[in-house]
């Protein structure tokens, strides 16, 4: 029974006893503590606990659910029973049936013959575990479903309580396992061979609610759910197994023929020897993760879901390689997986091309990478080698990882095989040394001279206080003034300086929001702040011109914010946020920040995504934030410690230092919540408009969006607005009817267009008829060769040159053509059938004439053309052809 069938079978089943049958969710749900989702009950999540009322009828649903488990990726293949991607079909009921139905429905199900709709299992081989104490779930095995009570075994929290493996719902559960023979292992049930009875099918009787985990994974439970409720699993591949007669999962339908295509594509053969068995079980099972997560809009990156999908599609061309494949395989294994996938998944046919696009990319990268770095490694491992050593170096590793982008563990991989070890301490104390150097880098380029020392007494000892989150004012003393990367004690009017003050309310520029533009003021003395920047995000440097008085050191200052500018900047980070918050509802998780920037009234939001967004998702984008606009959410912020925030649920920019204290910024509703030190409205309608102007690649895998807040996307919008009322008065029409009439207009100048090159040909040969009479006899053949008025088109000419070769014919002649056209010479050389028959071949002489006009040409005997660059050249040109047809 192939695997689709099974699916259907176990549908069909469920919605029979009036459960709603509900798709697959995606792999990628919201949900902070999943990286994927990795079990059937996690999009009914909610249901469980009582957050929300389900929406089924009899309070039941049943499913057939993705699930991604990747922390044992290392174990793929070396067993034929880990796999990395699986499908789990379930049934639910929140508050509906319990035990008795969950058992019944599973056992009706498992054994009711094919004929009739079932899996037709022998009711024979089907044993049962229950956990410890649960004699209600025995006692309905035994008495009304009548599996006798030595097939009936009871087992521990380990085995026969499920939950999440964090806090939520869970319960004891009851399993069932087939017998598959002697050949598989010892008799005894499955407390005695796990592997000889394969578990099919846990039941979870869902009623508690639990806390966190201790360190031995112990938790406590909190209490009862609000209802008792049934959640339960049947791994679809293994069910496929056991009624397709083959030993594993890597047998079925839905991998066996990527094997077959691995075998064909490196010549090695399965079930041959275990190191390249495994290889070939990595392929097959990685390439069909792989696929599923692009499916869902995972793309290889090198953080999160995105590295573990870049992970996957490496170590499948990886091992293709070492099975000896020469060239490319990674497309081929997809599209071999597509196939035996999307009768399952019938939405693999639409995305079929993105799928292999995102793994050609990816593959090509990848070789290159490999080639370079293999090389590398194999020499750094030989050298360690010969030094009687057995330790790839810190610096070794991360020279391959910087110089060669070879992952580290690729390395790890590598090195293994190779019999080594990798100093890890080492390799991450220099990718720790790279990033402060990098991070110097910019700032020193911001800075506009490498050296910082000069701000590091004030780093040291005189971090600067920000106060500007409550006041766009501040008394403040000058603790230090530097010019052109000299400490100064004094500056005077017109010197561009820096100031270091020991409390600033203007703010930094960071996390996208450039810096507040303000002024220092004392009695006559005015400093100009055009731009702040932290060192060391400890001290704010001033950058200014002193316009007028003088500053020395130790002088008290009144520092401001200019509120124009602050207020505009406060619109516009806070609409960075409803922006990435309307862009996540839209298109889902996978639309990672990639990174911002926003000053007064403008933001760019870079996003990590594929495909171009639709003019229609724009426009959902848009109206989602000026909604929250309209709602006038109150924007809240918090400080507290990171762990917190991520409990929160606060998205942070991956790979970003984030202190002990963190700040959180909530547009309440909820509608977002992000970990950010910026500047904010107190409350979403303060922020006015928000004009998306439109998005654009911003290089491989990125997207940005672009908009106006507050009064600019006012202007922007009348600015439109007069654009369009412009335009309609002119044409004098209604707005809501410009486009009609503009397309009528193009398509009345197109028509205009067609009559004008009609009437100009038209013009043209009654002009030219006429040139017949200046032909002129060379020896038995008639010449007729004219420089025409400027501007006549190549294609022109050649009409006009064929009816003059007309009027022409009956005898030996030669027409040649050629008309200045911008700096273009376009010519044409015709020639009648009794000139081709004496040996006139047109093709040639446009490569006489192209000579003296810098130009090339081609075609028929009787027919050729070219153009040439040099039009001064003609007259020599005319002349050559009529030499050469003189000589004929
Ligand atoms: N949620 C249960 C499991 O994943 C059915 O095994």
């Amino acid at each position: 029974m192939q695997t689709h069938e099974i699916r259907d079978r176990f549908t069909q089943h469920f919605v029979d006893a009036g459960h709603t049958a509900v798709p697959s969710a995606s792999l990628i749900l919201d949900d902070p503590t999943l990286l994927f989702v990795n079990a059937g009950m996690v999009p009914f999540k909610p249901y469980f606990l009582g957050q929300q009322n389900p929406p089924f009828e009899n309070r039941t649903a049943t499913s057939i659910q993705k699930c991604v488990r990747t922390l044992d990726i290392d174990e793929v293949g070396i067993t034929t029973r880990h796999n990395t991607f699986f499908q789990m079909a379930g049934n639910f009921s929140f508050g509906g049936y319990f035990k008795e139905g969950a058992i019944r429905n599973a056992w009706s199900l498992l054994t009711k013959p094919v004929a009739e709709g079932g899996f037709g299992l022998d009711p024979e081989r089907l044993w049962v575990t229950v956990y410890l104490d649960d004699d209600e779930a025995a006692d309905i095995w035994e008495n009304i479903v009548g599996v006798p009570a030595e097939r009936i075994q009871r087992m521990g929290m380990e085995d026969n309580y499920w939950s999440m493996g964090v806090p939520g719902p869970c319960g004891p559960c009851s399993e069932i396992y087939y017998d598959r023979g002697p050949d598989y292992g010892a008799e005894g049930g499955p407390e005695a061979d796990e592997h000889r009875y394969m578990e099919i099918w846990n039941l979870v009787f869902m009623q508690y609610e639990r806390g966190p985990s201790d360190e031995n994974g112990n938790f406590e439970i909190l209490g009862e759910l609000p209802q008792k409720n049934i959640d339960t699993g049947l791994g679809i591949e293994r069910v496929a197994c056991l009624l397709q007669g083959v030993d594993n999962v890597y047998e079925t339908d839905l991998l066996r023929p990527v094997i077959n295509v691995a075998e064909e594509l490196t010549g090695a053969t399965y079930n041959e020897n275990h190191d390249n068995d495994v290889r070939f079980r990595v392929i097959a099972d990685h390439t069909r993760t792989a696929m599923m997560l692009i499916l869902d809009g995972v793309t290889p990156s090198n953080e999160g879901r995105g590295y573990i999908l870049r992970r996957l599609m490496r170590r499948v061309i990886r091992s293709a390689r070492l099975l000896g494949a020469e060239s490319k395989t990674l497309e081929s294994f997809l599209a071999t997986v597509m196939d035996t996938m999307s009768p399952s998944f019938p939405e693999i046919e639409d995305n079929r091309d993105r799928i292999l696009r995102v793994a050609a990319t990816e593959e090509k990268a990848f070789l290159r990478t490999l080639e370079s770095g293999t090389e590398l490694f194999d020499r750094t491992a030989a050298s360690i080698k010969e030094a009687g050593k057995t330790t790839v170096g810190g610096h070794q590793a991360f020279e391959l990882h910087d110089t060669y982008g070879f992952p580290i563990d690729l390395t790890l991989e590598m090195a293994a095989e190779a019999g080594l070890e990798v100093d890890m301490d080492g390799f991450n104390a220099e990718m720790t040394a790279q990033r402060e150097r990098a991070k110097a880098d910019n700032k020193a380029k911001k800075h506009g001279h490498a050296d910082e020392s000069v701000y590091r007494q004030w780093v040291d000892d005189n971090p600067t206080e920000f106060l500007g989150y409550e006041q766009l004012t501040a008394d403040a003393t000058v603790l230090g003034l530097v010019r052109g990367g000299q400490s100064v004690t004094t500056a005077k009017a017109g010197d561009e300086i820096e100031v270091i003050l020991d409390v600033t309310p203007l703010y930094a520029e960071s996390g996208g929001q450039l810096a507040d533009r303000g002024r220092l003021v004392a009695g006559d003395t005015v400093i100009e702040v055009k731009d702040v920047q932290k060192i060391a995000k400890r001290v704010f440097v001033h950058k200014a011109t002193v316009v007028s008085g003088g500053v020395e050191l130790g002088m008290s200052v009144k520092a401001e914010v200019d509120e124009t500018w602050r207020h505009g900047a406060r619109q516009a980070h806070t609409a960075t946020h409803l922006i990435h918050g309307a862009l996540r509802q839209v298109l889902g998780p996978t639309a990672v920040q990639a990174g911002s920037l926003n000053r007064p009234g403008y933001l760019r939001f870079d996003f990590n995504y594929t495909e171009q967004l639709s003019d229609e998702q724009l426009e959902e984008i848009a109206l989602i934030a000026n909604q929250v606009v309209d709602a006038d959410y109150p924007v809240n912020t918090v400080e507290t410690t990171l762990d917190e925030a991520k409990a929160m649920g606060a998205l942070a920019l991956f790979g970003e230092n984030y202190g002990d204290n963190v700040r959180v910024v909530e547009v309440a509703g909820p509608f977002s919540t992000e970990l950010c030190g910026g500047t904010h409205v107190a409350s979403s309608a303060q922020i006015g408009p928000v004009a998306v102007l439109g998005e654009s690649s911003v290089g491989s895998g990125a997207r940005r969006i672009e908009a106006y807040s507050g009064m600019d996307a006012f202007r922007y919008y009348s600015r439109e607005a007069a654009l369009v009322s412009g335009v309609a008065s002119t044409l004098k029409a209604k707005s809501d009817d410009l486009p009609a009439r503009i397309s009528q207009l193009t398509e009345r100048l197109k028509a205009a267009e067609k009559e004008i090159a009609a009437l100009h040909q038209q013009q043209l040969m009654s002009n030219t008829a006429a040139l017949v009479d200046e032909a002129e006899t060379l020896g038995d053949v008639t010449v007729l060769i004219r420089q025409l008025p400027d501007g006549v088109t190549g294609g022109d000419l050649r009409t006009v040159g064929s009816d003059l070769r007309g009027k022409l014919a009956g005898r030996p002649a030669v027409v040649v053509l050629a008309s200045r056209n911008d700096a273009k010479l376009p010519f044409v050389v015709a020639a009648t059938a009794e000139a081709v028959d004496m040996g006139v071949k047109a093709g040639d002489l446009v490569k006489t004439f192209g000579e003296y006009v810098d130009g090339r040409g081609g075609g028929k005997p009787d027919m050729a053309q070219g153009s040439g660059a040099t039009p001064e050249g003609a007259e020599a040109g005319f002349r050559a052809v009529k030499d050469a047809l003189g000589g004929l």
